[in-house]
């Protein structure tokens, strides 16, 4: 069995397209399975995988989700305010990089 990561990206396609046309049983590692074409997961076996540091992220972020660490109050115009992210951006985060205190 032949592991190829990364096999979204340039490169990795590439050796993915190479080693198809090989007699070889292929195993795919990448973070999103749906970016490879239907004609290529119908052929080889496919994982997920990712960073340790994207893993650890999840991790905590189910740790946490399942401590009720969430308060999980629904998005509401009076539980949040009412500047987009983009406002926020102008406002707030633009003045901040070009003008720091
Ligand atoms: N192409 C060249 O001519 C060339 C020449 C010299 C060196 N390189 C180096 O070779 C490497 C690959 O090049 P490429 O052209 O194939 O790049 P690319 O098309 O940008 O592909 C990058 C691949 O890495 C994956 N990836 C990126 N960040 C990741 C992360 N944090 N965790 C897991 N997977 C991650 C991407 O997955 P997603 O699809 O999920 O984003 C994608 O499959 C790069 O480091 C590049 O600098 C490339």
């Amino acid at each position: 069995m032949i592991v190829v990561t990364t096999p979204t990206g340039q490169i990795g396609g590439q050796v993915v397209g190479q080693l198809l046309n090989q007699d070889a049983r292929l195993r795919l590692i990448c973070r999103e399975p749906t970016e490879l074409s239907h004609d290529v997961r119908s052929r080889v076996e496919v994982e997920m995988g990712m960073s340790k540091a994207m893993a650890q992220g999840m991790t905590d972020m189910a740790r946490a989700k399942s401590e009720g660490l969430d308060n999980a109050e629904p998005r509401t115009p009076d539980a949040t305010t009412p500047t987009s992210f983009r406002q926020w951006c102008g406002n707030t985060l633009q003045p901040a990089i070009l003008h720091p205190s």
